[in-house]
């Protein structure tokens, strides 16, 4: 891949595309996840400027805090917990508008007001693996864009 992670000016859309692209040329020469979480935190994150971006891998049956990009997390997270553990039990995508409307919301930063999570399953037994959770510091952040593409983009790790 490019050293350099190169950043649409465009839309949304195009900025995702142009991601997309890059990610898939890191990750198809790359097969350590950890790794392709790290990267992929970094290029999300320094793509979108995003208050936080970053990466929940279950372990022994609680979600535990994995490569990220931004301030101090909380380290682990129950099943059905916050926002994290409710994207994991429902197994897709949670879009939270207002993190403050949500029951149970896990307050790691409180200049975070609105969320994506994303799961990530195992391409064989087709269990949620980790979740990608990113912040924004304003509100209403998330749509469906976000939600496709960053869906195709975790397919990748
Ligand atoms: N807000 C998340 C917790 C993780 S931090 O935002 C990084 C949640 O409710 O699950």
């Amino acid at each position: 891949m490019a050293e350099e992670l190169i950043i649409s000016d465009g839309c949304k859309e195009e900025k995702y595309a142009l991601l997309h692209s890059q990610v898939e040329a890191l990750t198809e020469g790359e097969s350590d996840v950890i790794s392709n979480m790290a990267n992929i935190a970094s290029m999300i994150h320094s793509t979108f400027n995003f208050w936080w971006t970053g990466f929940y891998r279950v372990i022994d049956n609680q979600l535990i805090l994995g490569p990220f990009q931004g301030p101090l997390a909380c380290s682990r997270i129950g099943f059905g917990k916050g926002v994290c553990g409710t994207a994991w039990k429902l197994q897709k995508t949670v879009i939270v508008p207002d993190v403050e409307k949500f029951p149970g919301h896990i307050a790691c930063s409180s200049a975070s007001r609105s969320e994506i999570v994303v799961p990530v399953f195992d391409k064989v037994s087709k269990k949620v693996t980790a979740v990608l959770d990113i912040d924004s510091d304003s509100l209403d952040t998330f749509d469906q864009t976000d939600r496709i593409w960053l869906e195709r983009i975790v397919k990748m790790i």
